[in-house]
């Protein structure tokens, strides 16, 4: 183990193409996901879910014959049971956030933004594939909100604790192939919550099922993270093994580190015996000499290709990225990277957006990202939870440094997995830095607070002694024993004031803000007006706790020991609107609206984060009725000096001053607002606004060229109103009417924290001049999409955008809601026919067997009858029309009886299918089946039984 100050010097490194552009980085999206290598398939479950919002309570269990039942594996009752009757729900795609859809209401909880929550049930059945038998298969389940408890087939798999973390669930054992077909359930609980933001509610992000050989790599089992010691670049390797055959296997570990251009660069080889269900780590090294470095400009990605052979048969295969460089966080000077100094300019993010809640299409999150590039950020705080696993692969490819945070303060065994999950799955992602453990929690200043942090820094350094661990913490720090004292990098929420005292004190202990600011802008306003909860933009506004834009970043970019900022928030987020109430329903705070229109901290921070320059004036200049009133003139800038003129006149040249900002009062008049920027005396910059006529036109802006035909393709359109001269006018406040052909229209925004219209639907208000527009393809289109907005007395605003043929994921085979006949008790043989009739007694647990239709036929022991029974409620829409019972095979001849009466029969010895009409009209039905045996003759029901419905 390093020692804590070897430990912070130490390297880091990791892995492919660097794609930072728009349509190329929304291609390589795509193209990461669903990626089958020989030996495995990742298919998406997103598709073929049925799903029920509000609670279906468990039915109560009566009875001796029913409890007993009740206790046994596949037996779950309720809307959890295979054969629940779910044909009457409506059918969802996943990513999939059903409180999006809630319109806010003042009586549901202000934290989540207004909208309702609550219980949702999704229910699928998966048809697997005989060839699939045989694998090994594994549920992952990538984000649910918040809580959930998973039923395959009956049997309770999973609980999920974490509304953030992906969980993984080895299905094999419960899977059958073939005809029968897999009842996957999930119940979504949201009314828990663990954050005090809003955090949607359902399958909000994707689903997948990974089938593998039976020796194979486990999931999140590469760590590939380069490491430069002692001169040289090296990457320890790290390779989990899962066995599940009948035997110990020797198998044959081979990783290659591949280049950008594809070349094979560095080998490991090694041999490994994997015992029977058990986990085998593979250790190794490959030296790397000379490779290109990751960095924020240069986001050199190299691939690590891990093999799994026997006998030259290759097993498995996983491509892990990586990327090269160093990392330190220095006491006295700060942040490294490649020995580089870099100053964090960061901001924290939630991760929903305005229209989608937190079922976030790639292509959305891929213009977020993009935006905070352009704003000049170059570190990224995950508050206070893991994102989508996408997050980081973009992270990775934009060039981000990336603190990444961990949801549940809490080192019981449990929540200590969710931890364990989050390094074992980010840990090769070059743009992770830091690992936070916690975010401002109560005990942090006790010896409860800091002996929980000790055990949770502990399981992260088992896992990656790369990057140092961190707690954002908002007090304690000088307390005699905090939860500072057992992280490697001192986090301070806000505590201006302590930054100095805290280096004064422990001089050694390396520091950065964890969260800072929290200014409050509404975009566009100039004005603030509390009765109308609506904020000037001016960077005046921050909250107690906090305080401006301006301030927030002097007081750390002239602290060198401070290694950065963490700007609360990089875009506005639902829920939490504070300093107000209803009707404001989503946040103050952000650097950027809810939709990612820049507010004018955006000018500001960009002034102060990017070196190229920037000038910018606010506010807007349509001011009628404020002729002759002088209006304050705010520069955002990062010049030497500037001079702001109104028509042609000058208000003065200052000095500029990059913290405070530069600021001139101006009496209105119409016309042109300009700014002269300079650096070194010369001109380095213009700036100007015109005062707009009145709106006539709409126009429709989209964030990319093009979009790909593949169903899941997002991306977001801005709308504004134009005036007859074409310029934007600031103030329209149209109902614009949106129309997509060729594509869907997934939800809506325009900025406002005060609007309380729905964010679905095709209608939204421009607020402040702007909305925005999300709209998503449809699988196996090409040609345009033809977007338009329209409002009356505006020209209509449309769009062409090209839609490309694309690859769509590979999906899950699923089916339609049918009625599986489970349940089947069998008799004993008796030498005369049976009564259709006849029952098992209701405590008699022995004498009668279970039988599972579908396994194959075996011969009679005696000859004589067997009555075959299973009984249970049918499915709304067979009572209602009736339906069809399909046997899939019978094996000998039988008759098919309900409630007593025949309705079908087979006379044939061979097996084959016995298909039969169902008669509506019953509530409740019991099928027996009568079967003549004959000693050492096989008979039965060797396929699965199933009542589909007719409407
Ligand atoms: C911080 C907290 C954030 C957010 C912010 C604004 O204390 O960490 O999650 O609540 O305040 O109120």
């Amino acid at each position: 183990m390093l020692n804590r100050r070897d430990f912070l010097k130490s390297a880091g490194a990791l892995a492919t193409t660097s794609v930072f552009g728009q349509s190329a980085a929304y291609a390589a999206t795509v193209q990461s996901r669903s990626a089958s290598t020989p030996g495995r398939a990742v298919v998406s479950l997103n598709k073929g879910w049925r799903f029920h919002e509000g609670d279906i309570p468990m039915p109560t269990v009566r009875g001796h014959g029913s409890t007993y039942a009740n206790a046994k594996a596949g037996m779950a009752g309720g809307a959890a049971a295979p054969d629940f009757d779910d044909s009457e729900w409506g059918s969802v795609t996943l990513p999939h956030d059903f409180a999006s859809f809630q319109l806010p209401e003042e009586s549901a909880n202000v934290s989540q933004g207004y909208r309702k929550r609550g219980i949702g049930w999704y229910r699928s059945l998966i048809r697997l594939d005989e060839a699939d038998h045989g694998k090994h298969i594994e549920l992952q389940l990538d984000g649910i909100s918040t809580l959930a408890t998973v039923w395959f087939n009956g049997s309770q798999v999973g609980h999920v604790w974490s509304g953030y973390n992906s969980v993984y669930i080895d299905l094999t054992p419960f899977a059958t192939y073939g005809e029968a077909l897999n009842s996957l359930v999930i119940r979504a609980d949201a009314v828990a919550m663990q954050g005090w933001w809003y955090e949607g509610a359902g399958i909000y992000r994707n689903t997948w099922l990974v089938k593998r050989e039976q020796v194979h790599i486990v999931t999140d089992g590469v760590f590939a993270h380069p490491v430069f010691a002692d001169g040289r670049w090296s990457i320890p390797l790290e390779v989990t093994l899962y066995n599940i055959r009948k035997r110990a296997q020797q198998v044959q570990v081979e990783s290659v580190l591949i280049d950008a251009a594809g070349k094979t660069v560095a080998r490991f080889s090694a041999p490994a015996e994997v015992g029977v269900l058990a986990r085998q780590v593979v250790n190794g090294s490959m030296r790397v000499d000379s490779p290109n470095l990751w960095s924020l400009e240069e986001r050199n990605l190299y691939s690590v290709r891990t093999r799994v052979l026997q006998d030259g048969k290759l097993l498995d295969e996983v491509t892990t990225r990586c990327g090269f460089r160093t990392q330190r966080f220095d006491p006295e000077r700060g942040f490294f990277l490649n020995d580089q100094h870099v100053k964090l300019q960061g901001v924290c993010i939630h991760q929903d957006h305005a229209g989608v809640g937190v079922a976030v299409p790639y292509g959305v999150l891929d213009y977020r990202l993009r935006r905070l590039k352009e704003l000049g950020v170059n570190a990224i705080r995950c508050a206070h939870n893991a994102q989508d696993k996408r997050f980081y692969e973009l992270c990775d490819e934009l060039g981000f440094l990336v603190m990444d945070e961990n949801r549940m303060f809490n080192p019981a065994p449990e929540h200590m997995e969710e931890l364990i999950w989050l390094v074992r799955c980010h840990r090769n992602h070059p743009s992770i830095i830091l690992w936070s453990v916690f975010n401002e929690e109560p005990s942090q200043g006790t010896e409860q607070g800091y002996e929980m942090v000790r055990r949770m820094t502990a399981a992260v350094r088992a896992l990656d002694t790369s990057r140092p661990t961190t707690a954002a913490m908002n007090f304690g720090q000088f307390e005699p024993v905090n939860a500072a004292q057992a992280v490697d990098v001192a986090g301070f929420n806000y505590q201006y004031p302590s930054y100095e005292a805290f280096h004064q004190k422990f001089p050694n202990v390396p520091m950065t803000s964890s969260e800072d600011v929290c200014g409050y802008q509404t975009r566009g306003a100039y004005l603030t007006v509390p009765e109308k909860h609506i904020f000037a933009s001016y960077d005046d506004d921050a909250a107690s706790w906090g305080t401006t834009h301006r301030v927030g970043w002097k007081a750390i970019a002239e602290k060198p020991y401070v290694a950065g900022a963490f700007v609360w928030t990089g875009f506005d987020y639902h829920g939490e609107p504070s300093p107000y109430e209803w009707p404001s329903n989503s946040s103050f705070f952000g650097i950027m609206d809810l939709c990612g229109f820049e507010k004018n901290a955006f000018w500001l921070h960009q002034a102060q984060w990017r070196k190229e320059p920037v000038l910018q004036l606010a506010p807007h200049w349509n001011w009628a009725g404020r002729e002759g009133q002088p209006i304050m003139v705010m520069a955002l800038h990062n010049m030497d000096e500037v001079e702001v003129f109104l028509n042609g006149r000058s208000y003065g040249r200052q000095k500029g001053d990059i913290y405070e900002m530069n600021r001139w009062q101006v009496p209105y008049a119409p016309g042109k607002l300009s700014a002269v920027g300079y650096r070194g005396g010369k001109v380095a910059k213009r700036f100007e606004i015109e005062t707009t006529g009145e709106p006539v036109a709409l126009k429709l802006t989209p964030d990319r060229g093009f979009m790909l035909g593949d169903g899941l393709d997002a991306q977001p359109f801005k709308v504004e109103a134009l005036d007859a001269k074409g310029r934007h006018v600031p103030l329209a406040q149209h109902q614009i009417v949106f129309k997509a052909d060729g594509g869907d229209i997934i939800g809506l925004g325009n900025g406002d924290p005060n609007d309380i219209t729905s964010e679905k639907g095709d209608t939204r208000a421009l607020f402040n001049g702007l909305a925005q527009v999300i709209v998503q393809t449809r699988e196996g289109t090409a040609g345009t999409l033809k977007l338009s907005a329209s409002a009356p007395g505006l020209k209509t605003g449309v769009l062409h955008v090209d839609v490309r043929k694309a690859q769509p994921w590979a999906y899950q085979a699923t089916s339609q809601p049918v009625q599986s006949i489970g349940g089947w008790r069998s008799s004993p043989v008796d030498p005369a026919p049976i009564d259709p009739n006849l029952r098992a007694g209701g405590t008699d647990m022995n004498s009668w067997g279970w039988i599972t239709p579908g396994t194959k036929a075996k011969p009679a022991e005696q000859t004589g009858y067997v009555l075959y029974a299973a009984e249970g409620w049918l499915f709304s829409r067979v009572r209602k029309h009736g339906g069809r019972l399909e046997f899939v095979e019978v094996t000998g001849p039988c008759q098919v009886f309900i409630d007593g009466r025949k309705i079908g029969e087979k006379t044939t010895d061979a097996p084959g299918p016995l298909q039969m009409a169902f008669p509506p009209g019953l509530d409740k039905f019991r099928v027996s089946v009568l079967c003549p045996v004959k000693a050492g003759q096989a008979h039965g029901l060797s396929g699965v039984v199933r009542l589909w419905s007719i409407s």
